[in-house]
């Protein structure tokens, strides 16, 4: 009995293994091969079911010999299975299920913010006309933030900034105008510097934050005059905005220029027609600006018979929103990267 038991096993075994070397098996024949030798009716198991009618002598080396056999045929047709699956896939691949010239599909690629993009544009934009970047620090005294800006301590325009300070004679810088005194200190008229930066005022609502950037614009030569501050801004607004948005500058109030004025452009919504962002006066404010003010050049040591300088500062937020239509100024800080991907 136990010698035909094992006949039979060696017989099944040789069978099993030929087969499955045979090449001939597909998805459908390794399933009923499966069966045929593993399945619950199959050769091996019953091989197995036999053994427990063996004495128990026999029955150890036969139970190890039938579990041998069924694993290694267990392992046949799980080598069969990844080569048919193999060669699925290549044949797919060959018969151009999958088209291999086509792009991949595009990863989102990453990129400056809007806001130093901006920066970058405007500054590209003036270097045309000669300007060159100057920087300061964010931290001022309050000397260059005010003092040597003609803005004296208990000077009424103090109040139009809400000074964040840091110590009694430390500053957050208010504006970038202090890097016109920290640029003329160091260099020679003439001299045409645009200088971007943050600054910080204590105002917080849809329009303001209490930290922001402007862009500062200084330009000293011999015979500067008003006109020559006028065109400088009109072509900057119509290479930004477009090249028919009209400008008009109205008289303002600066300690450190006179004369002073606010650079208005045409509202961008309604095109001059009124509505209610421009509070119906068809114009939008973007800047300040003036004529340097003597006391700014005393206070370089620039001498005011012989030289002349306009200046500007504009918020970038504030183009920016005008340009994109951004109706809350949180949307530029929040990273929210759904806003973000847009520009
Ligand atoms: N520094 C001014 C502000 O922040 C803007 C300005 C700059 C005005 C230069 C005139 C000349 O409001």
């Amino acid at each position: 009995m136990s010698i035909s038991l094992a006949e039979k096993l060696e017989e099944i075994k040789l069978q099993a293994l030929q087969k499955l070397k045979s090449n001939t098996l597909d998805e459908t024949s390794i399933e009923a091969f499966r069966v045929e030798y593993l399945g619950k009716q199959g050769k091996l198991t019953q091989i197995l079911k036999d053994i427990g009618s063996l004495s128990s002598e026999q029955r150890p080396a036969m139970g190890r010999l039938a579990n041998e056999v069924k694993h290694m045929v267990a392992q046949g047709i799980e080598t069969v299975i990844t080569e048919l699956k193999r060669k699925e896939r290549s044949k797919n691949l060959l018969e151009g299920e999958m088209d291999l010239t086509l792009p991949s599909r595009a990863r989102y690629q990453g990129h400056r913010h809007l806001i130093s993009k901006t920066i970058t544009e405007i500054s590209h934009i003036f270097s045309k006309y000669g300007f060159q970047v100057g920087e300061g620090p964010e931290i001022e005294s309050e000397y260059y933030n005010f003092d040597a800006l003609n803005t004296p301590a208990f000077h009424p325009a103090r109040d139009m900034h809400d000074t964040f300070y840091i110590t009694e004679k430390t500053v957050l810088r208010t504006h970038t105008s202090p890097v016109q005194i920290r640029t003329m200190e160091k260099f020679k008229p003439p001299l045409r510097i645009i200088a971007p930066g943050t600054v910080y005022r204590h105002d917080d609502d849809a329009s303001h934050s209490p930290m922001f950037h402007q862009i500062e614009g200084l330009w000293v030569d011999t015979h500067v005059s008003m006109g020559h501050l006028k065109g400088l801004i009109t072509a900057f607004v119509q290479t930004f905005f477009s090249a028919s948005t009209q400008v008009q500058l109205r008289p303002s109030y600066f300690p450190f220029t006179e004369p002073s004025a606010e650079l208005d452009i045409e509202c961008v919504f309604c095109k001059g027609k009124g509505c209610t962002l421009c509070k119906q006066s068809g114009w939008l404010e973007v800047a300040g600006c003036g004529m340097v003010h003597p006391n700014v050049f005393k206070a370089v040591h620039y001498d005011v018979q012989k030289i002349s300088g306009c200046a500007f500062g504009m918020g970038i937020e504030r183009l920016v929103m005008l340009r994109h239509r951004i109706p809350n100024i949180k949307l530029l800080y929040e990273n929210d990267i759904r806003f973000l991907r847009q520009f």
